[in-house]
């Protein structure tokens, strides 16, 4: 089946993509074999080279995201924030940094080998400054609706199988006038044929990936508003964008 077709899939197949995702990022976080160039991708990416800096090398090179997510966003007043799909926990760190004291990060990932990474990454943070690390599916949250002020994802929602549910989550546990905060990788076209065709694609993060329009038809579908998507970067053979949304009132 090729897997850059966005239509209906057989379940079975589903789970067999979802299943391979979980494992590749499960392997990266337990033998650290995170793609090479981690702390300069984010510091090219716009992070601040302060933050970089102060990470011990194993944390900073755990960086797999695909732009600077939090470039412009203010968590003054966010009392409780969700990222969804926190990998080895950079963003969840820097967040946490960010919050107001007495509010907190809920940081979501379905590799539970990740969220040790991501308790690494935090070390050092004042007790009650720390991340609640969760094992959860993008596409079935274990979370209440309505919880979150904000929601953040850096490069996850291009490895869900079913971005309509994944979206239709996000907005659920969003509350009224919330906003979700992506950083994503879009593709401008078809992709080259032999990415089209290899089976690994979806694991190398772009198997999923959408056109912008599709996007935007999928926030609108799931329900948001006030969509943009902007801040367009080079991320080859796709692109980063960051997109912003909200839920309705
Ligand atoms: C490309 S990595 C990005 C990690 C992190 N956000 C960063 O910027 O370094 C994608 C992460 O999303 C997680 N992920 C993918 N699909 C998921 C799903 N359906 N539910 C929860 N986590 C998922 C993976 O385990 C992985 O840690």
């Amino acid at each position: 089946m090729p897997v850059t077709v966005h239509g209906a899939r057989p379940k079975a197949w589903e789970q067999q993509v979802k299943s391979y995702v979980r494992k590749r990022y499960a392997h990266l976080a337990e033998a650290h074999a995170f793609p090479e160039g981690g702390a300069e991708r984010a510091r090219g990416a716009g992070y601040p080279a302060r933050f970089i800096d102060g990470l011990p090398e194993r944390v900073s090179a755990s960086y797999c995201g695909c732009g600077y997510l939090l470039d412009g966003v203010d968590l003054k007043g966010v009392r409780t924030t969700v990222e969804l799909g926190c990998g080895a926990g950079l963003d969840a760190r820097l967040v946490c940094e960010r919050l107001d004291a007495g509010a907190r990060l809920i940081a979501v990932d379905f590799a539970s080998q990740m969220l040790h990474r991501a308790r690494e990454a935090c070390e050092g943070l004042g007790d009650g400054a720390r991340p609640h690390l969760l094992a959860g599916d993008m596409e079935n949250l274990p979370l209440a609706d309505g919880v979150a002020d904000v929601v953040l994802a850096n490069a996850s929602f291009n490895l869900t199988v079913d971005k309509k549910k994944a979206l239709a989550e996000a907005h659920r546990i969003l509350r009224p006038g919330g906003r979700l905060v992506a950083r994503e990788l879009i593709r401008e076209g078809e992709l080259p044929a032999e990415i089209a065709r290899d089976p690994q694609a979806w694991n190398a993060s772009l198997g999923g990936v959408c056109e912008e329009t599709e996007w935007e038809s999928l926030l609108a579908g799931a329900g948001f508003c006030d969509i943009d998507i902007s801040g367009h970067a080079p991320f080859r053979p796709v692109v980063s964008v960051r997109v912003h949304a909200r839920r309705g009132v």
